[in-house]
């Protein structure tokens, strides 16, 4: 058997961590979020998840996979590699969460791809005469134009998995890592210079207090920071898989938290600024970047240049996310079909597109579905992002905090011996599984 992959350099895995993070999450889903939750409040209690929870879970989610050199299941391995503890029930479900996460985030994907296609163009700038409220709906539910664009999206996705964790994920990270960071800066700084959007940067950065009360905003920046971060669905753990030992993982781990927040972050300082500007609405929900966004573009000196670089962005930041989740079933299959990278990478794709269909046709054939008063596509969010992530993280906390000895989760965490290490264990141990609790129980009896 030949070596197991690995990557080229502690930047290029960084950055591929970074890549993996940093997606619709960051853009679509964190600014609708957030507007929904009062802004400010939003995110204070979002960045206190994000260090007390999401962090930790990082740590341990690496380190997980950096132990066991092997996929998703064998990080769940408690002795060596290889045993067949029930722990392993844990891994084949993040798995699974990893293929159905993959499977709508296709979708939406290929939207911010048909977008801005649109708007490279031109044909989504003329045609806005019934609005963009109606030319969306019209567009998600036209169909197969849909499914051809999550077809497309996927396609991409696999082109770069098939070429290997350093030729194909490394090298494709490493340029439109810095290049997508350059262009979000760019939006928020011509964002912030228009006139009437010190308002939208208020709202984002000064909290109205009263929302602390509101016990939904709490339930809310959990599941964003999961969903934001990835963490939970072995993705960490599959990427972690392919590093020698020797990178820090402490430091890597930080570097990826402060790289997702800071682009999230900045992303709001590039929306709401401008939905303040043009005085449109900051809690507009999920339509939010398909309907208000395009509307300010048009209206926006220089706005089909913004508009295009927003869309061609959001497309890129989903495509090395869409990567990462990809890479999790096409690394079990590697190692336990025996298959090779590029027919693994092959049969995953064409499985995940299939399970994505009912999502791509939910608003159009399938529009009648209603599950729980969700569309298909809604539905399976929720589901994941509300239950799979968190119950993923859980799974994390309870197997490197209780199952693993201390010291060898210690060690293979690179925190033996310090007194962070034994806050990090704490945090593992009780802060994360209580959170977690609370939040599903939550959810439960909502
Ligand atoms: N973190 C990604 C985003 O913000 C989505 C994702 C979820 C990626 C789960 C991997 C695992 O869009």
């Amino acid at each position: 058997m030949s070596a197991r992959e690995q990557w080229g350099t502690r930047t290029g895995f960084v950055l591929a961590t970074i890549g993996s993070a940093v997606g619709l999450g960051n853009i679509w889903r964190f600014a609708y979020v957030a507007g929904d939750n009062g802004g400010g409040v939003f995110l204070i209690v979002y960045l206190a998840f994000i260090l007390l929870i999401g962090l930790p879970l990082v740590i341990a989610e690496l380190s997980m996979g950096r132990r066991a050199q092997g996929d998703a299941v064998a990080a769940f391995s408690v002795t060596a590699p290889g045993d067949t503890g029930r722990w392993r029930l844990a891994g084949w479900l993040a798995v699974l969460g990893a293929a159905l996460i993959l499977s709508y985030y296709a979708v939406i994907a290929g939207w911010a791809l048909g977008y801005g296609v649109g708007a490279a163009t031109g044909t989504l700038w003329t045609a806005a005469a019934a609005g963009y409220g109606g030319y969306f709906r019209a567009f998600i539910g036209g169909g197969v134009e849909p499914v051809l664009w999550q077809a497309a999206m996927l396609a991409a996705a696999a082109l770069v998995v098939a070429g290997g964790v350093q030729g194909g994920i490394e090298r494709v990270n490493r340029w439109l890592m810095p290049t997508l960071a350059a262009i979000i800066v760019g939006l928020a700084i011509y964002a912030v210079s228009l006139p009437g959007s010190g308002a939208g940067v208020r709202f984002l950065l000064a909290p109205d207090w009263s929302a602390f009360g509101r016990p939904e905003v709490y339930a809310a920046a959990l599941g964003q920071a999961f969903f934001s971060l990835g963490v939970g669905m072995a993705v960490f753990a599959t990427y972690g898989s392919y590093l020698p030992r020797g990178f820090a993982l402490p430091a890597s781990a930080a570097a990826i938290v402060a790289g997702d927040t800071l682009f999230a972050v900045v992303a709001g300082l590039a929306i709401f600024p401008a939905v303040f500007a043009f005085g449109l609405d900051p809690a507009a929900g999920p339509e939010l970047a398909f309907i208000t966004l395009p509307q300010i573009f048009l209206a926006m000196p220089g706005g089909r240049i913004v508009g295009t670089l927003f869309f061609l962005l959001l497309t890129a930041a989903a495509l090395t996310s869409m990567v990462s989740l990809l890479e999790v079933p096409v690394a079990v299959a590697i190692r336990r079909l025996g298959a090779t990278r590029r027919t693994a990478t092959v049969a995953a794709t064409a499985a995940i597109f299939l399970l994505g269909l009912p999502s791509a046709l939910g608003f159009g054939l399938l529009a009648h579905i209603r599950i729980g008063g969700y569309g298909i596509l809604d539905a399976v969010d929720a589901a994941v992002s509300n239950l799979l992530l968190p119950a993923g993280g859980l799974a994390i906390a309870l197997f490197v905090g209780w199952r693993i000895e201390r010291a060898v989760a210690l060690r293979e965490a690179d925190l033996g011996g310090t007194r962070a290490g034994a806050v990090w264990l704490w945090l593992l141990r009780v802060a994360v599984p209580t959170a977690i609790a609370l939040i599903l129980l939550r959810s439960a009896l909502a």
